[in-house]
């Protein structure tokens, strides 16, 4: 059965959105340009960079600007800010006008405290009037439509997501993503599908729903439920490209390929080609190894496979053991005993948030 979307307005420069519905979250550290090119390759419509800080990019920090890592990317990308001041906010908007993407996204979901203490991210939620002046400066200063990602509220005293959406859309956001918990929440409990549906009826403009999607079943659930035009994926991609294979299937109604063990290694050989060119040999090399704590989950022995990748000295000693590996079809037959794994290394973030953003 096709799912069941509401139909929405968009904006006149958003035609193409009405096909996108598989979307991959930014997220520090993690959604850099080799990722999102992998997560293409499964399925992912559109993909976001990392989020990047408004300040930093108005003062020029080189460490900021290498998050918009979009240069010549030839598929659909957001670029996500943070911030507090409306001035730098709209100067950083104006300086990304040159740069390749198609919206500019308003992170207004970040739980962090070394956000939220100066008062961006999720912060703004209990600022609605400050909000708002920042959303006006972005949307002035944007050569592309600006989009807005939010929580339900700061706390569960303090929802307002109905409040904030509806201003949203009167201020000409493309569309609204939002992540079903509260500020407070960060990412214990379950995120609130209930309220996602509210704010898709709630608003005309599409609105994307984010939380606890991680395999084809749920986006199907997540859709079922709320009648959301499209579907984030944050935690559910990471290590995990392949998720985006199984949304494509149930998008065209068809049963989820599975992925050959062979192919996953050899995919993680060029995600982990993709970050030693962008980000260097060490840094690149530590990225991958937060991806493969959540790879190859459910295979007999892949827990040994990734002590091995983990203990492997450089780029080259991974990829060598990956397509080893690859080529045996299966971690067994390395000599690793059965029954070792293996759900991957688990946890609310599975080890890779390092109290970073939302
Ligand atoms: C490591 C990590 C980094 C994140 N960074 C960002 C970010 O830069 N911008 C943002 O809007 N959300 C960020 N998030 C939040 C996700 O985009 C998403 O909203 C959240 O994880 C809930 O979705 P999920 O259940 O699919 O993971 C991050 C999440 C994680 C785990």
């Amino acid at each position: 059965m096709p799912l069941d979307r509401k139909p929405v307005r968009l904006d006149p420069r958003l035609t193409w959105f009405s096909g996108v519905h598989r979307l991959l979250s930014p997220m520090a550290g993690v959604t850099d340009r080799p990722f999102r090119d992998i997560c293409r390759r499964f399925g992912a419509d559109m993909g976001f960079c990392e989020f990047a800080s408004a300040s930093g990019l108005t003062y020029g920090g080189e460490a900021t600007w290498k998050l918009v890592d979009t240069e010549g990317e030839d598929a659909l990308v957001g670029v996500q800010i943070f911030g507090n001041d409306p001035g730098h906010m709209a100067g950083a908007a104006r300086l990304l006008g040159d740069r390749r993407m198609d919206v500019l996204d308003i992170n207004f979901g970040c739980p962090a405290k070394k956000v939220v203490k100066k008062c961006g991210g999720s912060a703004l939620l209990a600022d609605v009037p400050l909000l708002e002046r920042i959303v006006k400066a972005v949307v002035e200063s944007s050569a592309v439509p600006v989009t807005a990602k939010i929580r339900t509220g700061w706390d569960e005293d303090s929802v307002n997501y109905r409040e904030v959406g509806l201003l949203l859309q009167e201020l000409g956001m493309g569309w609204v993503t939002m992540h079903g918990r509260t500020r407070s929440q960060k990412f214990s409990g379950q995120a609130d599908w209930d309220r996602i549906a509210d704010l898709v009826e709630t608003l005309d403009i599409p609105v994307i729903g984010n939380g606890d999607v991680v395999d084809g079943a749920s986006y199907r659930a997540m859709v079922e439920h709320t009648r959301c035009h499209g579907v984030m994926i944050g935690r559910g991609a990471i290590g995990n490209p392949w998720i985006f294979a199984e949304m494509t299937a149930v998008d065209e109604d068809r049963e989820a390929p599975s992925i050959p063990f062979a192919e996953m290694c050899e995919v993680t050989c060029d995600h982990i080609r993709g970050e030693v060119a962008q980000r260097g040999e060490n840094q690149g090399c530590l990225v991958v190894r937060k991806h493969i704590a959540r790879t190859f989950r459910g295979y007999p022995g892949a827990a040994a496979l990734r002590k091995e990748l983990y203990a492997a000295p450089d780029s080259s000693t991974m990829m060598a053991i990956l397509t080893e590996a690859g080529a045996l079809g299966d971690p067994r037959l390395m000599g690793v005993a059965v029954g070792e794994d293996d759900a991957g290394e688990s946890g609310d973030q599975g080890g890779i948030r390092g109290g970073s953003a939302d």
